[in-house]
């Protein structure tokens, strides 16, 4: 792979991407987001695997989509190269992916780490949608998932503006799960994802799909999917071996089936 590096057990049970384009910031070219996909699709496979951090490196997560890539070109080739369905079978992912942010997290680079399901940074991440600088506006969800993290009027200034936030304002936004020293923030990224990965690999798809489905039904529909995969869990030995453990007062062994 060119473009990015793999680790599938950084920890017990817990995959590393890194995306590797550093003289670049990360800039997220059409062949990176292509292998990121590859990757996904094999992790999302990999039964050793149960949950997955992508991180960057300390400079920038990523800057955005690849503008050097874009600049030439129309709307009918960006019709036809359809860089977005890449995106799309991104967000099919089931296991859950945490991003490690700090720096610059741009454009797609916000974008993409909104895709993942939770954001640890570093105190010198910088998260912002300044497409509009360059006279455009964010194509990969920008406008729609910052604005159900951060509300509207902030989501509003970012994209109208470019404005980046910080950190800590992305913390009290809510757009952000924590914010931690520079040095730490992949390390806390591998922590939360070996917490999940201690969890039922099968509960935490289920939750994961019923989660997000919050983001796209109503609240009658979405409360359907959550009962059925509730439902679903009891057909699970993890969901014996959870409750068993819980009324036997030891910690439960699961083992994905
Ligand atoms: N695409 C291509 N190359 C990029 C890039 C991008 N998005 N961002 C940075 N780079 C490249 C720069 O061109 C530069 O390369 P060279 O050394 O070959 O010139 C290298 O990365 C380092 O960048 P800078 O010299 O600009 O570094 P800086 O510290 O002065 O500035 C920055 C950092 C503020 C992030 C600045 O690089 C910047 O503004 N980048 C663009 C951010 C942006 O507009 N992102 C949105 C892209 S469009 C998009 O993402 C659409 C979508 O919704 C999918």
């Amino acid at each position: 792979m060119e473009y990015i590096k793999v680790n599938s057990q950084v920890e017990k049970h817990v995959a590393l991407i890194e995306l590797n384009r550093p003289k670049a910031l990360n800039a997220l070219k059409i062949e990176l987001m292509t292998e990121l996909k590859e990757t996904l699709i094999q992790l999302d496979e990999d039964d050793s695997v149960r949950a997955i951090v992508l991180t960057g490196n300390a400079r920038a997560f990523a800057a955005g989509a690849d503008i050097k890539q874009m600049a030439g070109k129309g709307a009918i080739d960006m019709f036809n190269i359809d860089q977005f369905s890449t995106w799309d079978r991104i967000k099919k992912t089931k296991k859950p992916i945490i991003a490690a942010v700090s720096g610059f997290a741009l454009g797609g680079g916000c974008e993409l780490a909104m895709l993942c399901d939770m954001i640890v940074a570093s105190e010198t991440a910088k998260f912002g949608q300044p497409e509009i600088k360059i006279g455009v506006i964010p194509g990969a969800g920008g406008t729609q998932r910052l604005t159900r993290a951060v509300g509207k009027v902030r989501a509003m200034e970012m994209v109208l503006t470019g404005r980046f936030i910080s950190a800590e304002e992305a913390f009290q936004a809510g757009l952000i799960n924590k914010v931690v020293p520079v040095e730490l923030y992949l390390k806390e990224a591998i922590k939360l994802a070996q917490k999940v990965a201690e969890m039922s690999p099968i509960a935490i798809k289920l939750a994961k799909e019923a989660v997000l489905q919050a983001f796209n039904t109503s609240l009658d529909d979405g409360l359907l999917l959550e009962r059925k995969n509730f439902y679903l869990a009891f057909a699970s030995q993890d969901q014996k071996e959870g409750m068993n453990a819980f009324v036997e007062k030891r910690k439960p062994n699961f083992i994905g089936k």
